[in-house]
C-alpha cells in the first residue's frame, strides 16, 4: 500500500519540480545551465543545435521582426513565418477599399507578386559575447550612477568601433541582470522583406479583441514574408533584381502534432520583463498605474466602438490602432488580477522577509544590503506621482490624435528659428512631414478624435493633481469655464492640423517665418504644453529617481545572486534572443474548471455568429470542414487542431516565435497568453501562466486547402 502511494506520487513530484517553466534563457548559457533539465524533459537536440557559432544552428532560423515581433525562416528561399498582428501593419498598408487585404486576405501566386514593404526589416543574431569586464573597465563603486553610466557608454562605444570596423555586421552591447553583465550582440539586418500571404482577418484575428489574450482560443495568427538580399547575399535595400535570401538554417515543419505532456521550446525575442521588483513596485504598477491607463483606453476604445461599428471605411482607417490600444488595455486588466489572484505583493513581502533576515545576518551584509529595501520604498514613493503625471501625459494628452500629430512639426520650428538657417535641413524636414502628413491623414476620422479629445481632458482635469496639468488647463478653467467640449470646438476649428489640404498648402510654401504660425496654432500649443510639462517638470524628477533606482536594482539583483549561490537565475527580457521551455499542459483557470491544451477546428464552427463582426467564418472553411478535407494535417483524432497552450515563459515580442518540439521542428507559432497569467511580466505562475501558439498543421492546412497556396508548402522540409 505505502509502496504503490509512493509510486503514484512520484510523476507528480516530477511534474511538479521539472516543469515550472519559468525562465527565458540565454542561448550562449544553454549548455551550462540548461541542457540537462531539457533534456530530462524529452529534448533529443543539444545545446550545441540550437546556439552555435562554429556551424549552423536553429538560432540562425530566427529573426527580430519589425519593431517587436519574432519571425522564423521556413525554406531555403528566405521564406519567413510570423504572426498575423505582426505582419497587420504591412497588410493594412497595402489594403484599401477596392484591394481588402485584411478583409480578403492576400496570396502572392509567385514570386513576382510579391510585395515589397518599406521600412520593415529583420534582424539576426550572428553571435553573442559575454564582454562585461571590458563594459566595466575603470568603473567603481564611488561613481555617482551619472559618471557610471557614461564610463559605461565610453566603453560600450570603443568596442562596438573596434569591432564594427572591421566587420559587415553591426554590434550592440546590453545590459543584463540589471547591470551586473553585459554581452555584445552581433547582428546582420536585412531591408527587402516582401509580404508573400495572409489569411482573411476572420482567420487571422478570429476571436479579434474579444478572444484577445483568452483561452480557449481559434486565431489562424499568421502571415507569411519573405527576405530578400542582393545577388551575393548580401542585405540590401529593395531592389526589383534583388533575390530570395539562402539562410544558413531553416526549420524543418513537423506534421506529427503535440500531446499533452510534450517537451516544447520557444525561441524568440521577448522585449521586457520585471521579474526582481520589489514588492512596492508590483503595487504601485498593479494597483496605482494600470488601472487609470485601462480607464483612458477604455474610454478611448468605446469611442472608437461607437464610430467604426457601422462605417466599414473607418473600420479599417482604425482597425491597426484600436487593436494597440486594446491589447495593453487588456493585458493591464488581467495582470493586475493576476497579481491580485496568485497573491502577488504578500508573496513578495514574504521573500523581502527572507531576504531582510539574510541581510542582516552579519555586520558586512548588513552594510552593503541592509538599507535597500526601505531605500526602494521611498524611491517609489518619491516615483508614483510622476509616474502617474507621465502616463496621463502619453495615455490622456497624447491619446488625442490631433496633438500627437502636431508634436511632430516641433524640430521645423526649432529649425526655422536657428541661427544660421540651414536650407536643406528645413526642406529635408518638410519632406519627412509630408510623409507622416499622408500617413497620418489615410487613418485619420476627426469625429471620433473630437470626442476622444472632450472625454480625454476631463478624465486628464479629474484625476491629477494640479502641478501635473499641461498648461492648456489654465484656458480651459479660466476662458472655458472646465468646458471641454467648447474649448475642443474652439481648437479644431482653429488648428490647420484637422484639415489636410490647409496643411499640403502650409508645407509646401513653407519659409523659415512661417513658424510663428504653427506656434499659433492651438494644437501645435497642446503638444508644446506637453513638452514642456514633460521636459521640466516630469523627466527631471524621474530622471533623478530612476538613477537612483538602476543602482538600487543592481545591487538587489547582485545580493539575491548571493543569498542563493545555487539558484538559477535569468535575467530580465531586454528584447534579445531568448529559449524559454516548458510543456503542453492544459489548466485550471478556476474552481471547477479545466481547460485542454488543444482547440480544433470544430470550436471556429460553434464559436461562428454571422452577427458578430469577430465570429464570421468563411464559406470556403466551413466546406472544408463538413467534408473534412484536411489533407495531410489533420491529428490522429482525425480533427484539424487549431491552437494550443503551454508552459513556456513568454512575453511581447515573443508573438510570431516558433514553438519547437524534442526534435527542434516547428510544431506552433506563438501569438500570446492566456489572460489569468498576463501577470507573468512581474511574476510567474506555473499554475496558470501559459503561452497560446497556433498549430503548425493549422497553418498549413490554410494555406494548402484554403487558400490554395500549396506551392509554398512545397518549398517547406515536412517531416512525418
Ligand atoms: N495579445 C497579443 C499580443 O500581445 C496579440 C495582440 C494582437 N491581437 C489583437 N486582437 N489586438 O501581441
Ligand atoms: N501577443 C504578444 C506579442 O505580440 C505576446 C505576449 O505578450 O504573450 O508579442
Amino acid at each position: 500500500m505505502k509502496k504503490s502511494l509512493f509510486f503514484l506520487l512520484i510523476p507528480l513530484l516530477f511534474r511538479l519540480s521539472l516543469f515550472a517553466g519559468e525562465g527565458m534563457w540565454i542561448p550562449m548559457l544553454l549548455q551550462q545551465l540548461n541542457e540537462k533539465e531539457m533534456q530530462e524533459m524529452g529534448m533529443n537536440i543539444t545545446a550545441e543545435d540550437i546556439y552555435s557559432i562554429n556551424h549552423s544552428s536553429l538560432k540562425d532560423a530566427i529573426v527580430l521582426f519589425g519593431r517587436g515581433c519574432t519571425a522564423e525562416i521556413i525554406s531555403d528561399q528566405g521564406l519567413l513565418l510570423t504572426n498575423h498582428h505582426c505582419g497587420y501593419g504591412a497588410i493594412q498598408r497595402h489594403s484599401s477599399i477596392e484591394h481588402d487585404y485584411l478583409t480578403d486576405g492576400f496570396w502572392a501566386m509567385n514570386k513576382e507578386e510579391e510585395l515589397a514593404n518599406p521600412g520593415l526589416s529583420v534582424t539576426l543574431m550572428v553571435r553573442m559575447e559575454e564582454v562585461t569586464a571590458k563594459v566595466l573597465e575603470d568603473v567603481n563603486d564611488s561613481m555617482t550612477e551619472a559618471e557610471r553610466s557614461a564610463k559605461i557608454k565610453e566603453n560600450s562605444d570603443k568596442l562596438i568601433e573596434e569591432f564594427e570596423k572591421d566587420s559587415d555586421y553591426q554590434a550592440v552591447i546590453k545590459p543584463f541582470f540589471k547591470g551586473n553583465a553585459y554581452y555584445m550582440i552581433i547582428t546582420e539586418t536585412f531591408k527587402d522583406i516582401r509580404l508573400v500571404g495572409a489569411p482573411p482577418s476572420d482567420i487571422g484575428k478570429f476571436g479579434g479583441d474579444t478572444d484577445n489574450w483568452m483561452w480557449p482560443r481559434h486565431t489562424g495568427d499568421f502571415s507569411v514574408f519573405r527576405i530578400y538580399t542582393d545577388k551575393s547575399g548580401k542585405p540590401a535595400e529593395y531592389s526589383k533584381e534583388n533575390i530570395p535570401y539562402q539562410p544558413k538554417y531553416h526549420l524543418p515543419i513537423s506534421i506529427k502534432g503535440v500531446d499533452e505532456g510534450d517537451f516544447t521550446f520557444v525561441f524568440g525575442y521577448p522585449a521586457r520583463t520585471n521579474e526582481y521588483l520589489p514588492s512596492c513596485a508590483v503595487k504601485m504598477i498593479t494597483e496605482s498605474g494600470n488601472p487609470h491607463k485601462i480607464k483612458l483606453r477604455q474610454t478611448r476604445l468605446d469611442i472608437f466602438n461607437e464610430h467604426t461599428v457601422n462605417n466599414p471605411g473607418v473600420r479599417i482607417q482604425y482597425a491597426s490602432k484600436d487593436a494597440r490600444v486594446a491589447n495593453y488595455w487588456k493585458k493591464m486588466i488581467g495582470e493586475s488580477a493576476g497579481i491580485q489572484r496568485m497573491r502577488g505583493i504578500e508573496k513578495k513581502e514574504a521573500y523581502e522577509n527572507e531576504f531582510l533576515a539574510w541581510a542582516v545576518s552579519s555586520p558586512e551584509l548588513e552594510e552593503k544590503y541592509g538599507g535597500l529595501l526601505p531605500a526602494f520604498q521611498s524611491a517609489y514613493s518619491q516615483l508614483e506621482p510622476l509616474s502617474l503625471a507621465f502616463d496621463y501625459l502619453r495615455e490622456a494628452g497624447l491619446g488625442i490624435e490631433l496633438v500627437n500629430f502636431a508634436r511632430y512639426f516641433s524640430h521645423l520650428t526649432e529649425l526655422s528659428q536657428a541661427n544660421g538657417l540651414n536650407e536643406e535641413a528645413i526642406s529635408e524636414e518638410i519632406t519627412k512631414l509630408k510623409n507622416k502628413t499622408d500617413g497620418f491623414f489615410k487613418d485619420y476620422y476627426s469625429p471620433i478624435d473630437k470626442e476622444v479629445m472632450v472625454a480625454l481632458l476631463k478624465l486628464y482635469d479629474e484625476n491629477l493633481a494640479p502641478e501635473y496639468k499641461p498648461a492648456f488647463f489654465n484656458t480651459i478653467h479660466n476662458k472655458y469655464k472646465n468646458d471641454y467640449a467648447s474649448y475642443t470646438q474652439y481648437v479644431f476649428g482653429k488648428s490647420m492640423f484637422d484639415n489636410e489640404q490647409s496643411l499640403n498648402e502650409y508645407l509646401n510654401a513653407y519659409q523659415p517665418k512661417h513658424y510663428k504660425k504653427l506656434e499659433k496654432d492651438p494644437a501645435f500649443q497642446m503638444a508644446s504644453d506637453l513638452k514642456n510639462l514633460y521636459v521640466y517638470r516630469i523627466q527631471p524628477g524621474m530622471n533623478g529617481i530612476n538613477r537612483k533606482l538602476d543602482s538600487l536594482q543592481r545591487i538587489y539583483m547582485k545580493a539575491q545572486m548571493e543569498m542563493a549561490p545555487d539558484k538559477r537565475f535569468y535575467p530580465d527580457a531586454n528584447f534579445t534572443l531568448r529559449v524559454t521551455y516548458g510543456m503542453i499542459d492544459g489548466y485550471n483557470p478556476k474552481d471547477a474548471v479545466y481547460y485542454k491544451p488543444y482547440t480544433t477546428l470544430k470550436g471556429i464552427m460553434e464559436k461562428e455568429d454571422p452577427a458578430i463582426y469577430d465570429y464570421v467564418v468563411e464559406d470556403k472553411l466551413k466546406e472544408l470542414y463538413q467534408n473534412k478535407d484536411y489533407g495531410d494535417y489533420a491529428d490522429e483524432d482525425g480533427s484539424i487542431h487549431v491552437c494550443f497552450v503551454a508552459s513556456n515563459h513568454t512575453t511581447g515580442g515573443n508573438s510570431g516565435s516558433p514553438v519547437l518540439n524534442s526534435d527542434g521542428e516547428l510544431v506552433g507559432v506563438n501569438f500570446d497568453r492566456c489572460w489569468e497569467g498576463t501577470m507573468s511580466d512581474l511574476m510567474y505562475d506555473p499554475q496558470v501562466c501559459r503561452n497560446i501558439s497556433l498549430d503548425i498543421r493549422y497553418f498549413l492546412f490554410i494555406v494548402d486547402k484554403f487558400a490554395g497556396a500549396g506551392y509554398l508548402v512545397d518549398e517547406m522540409d515536412i517531416v512525418n
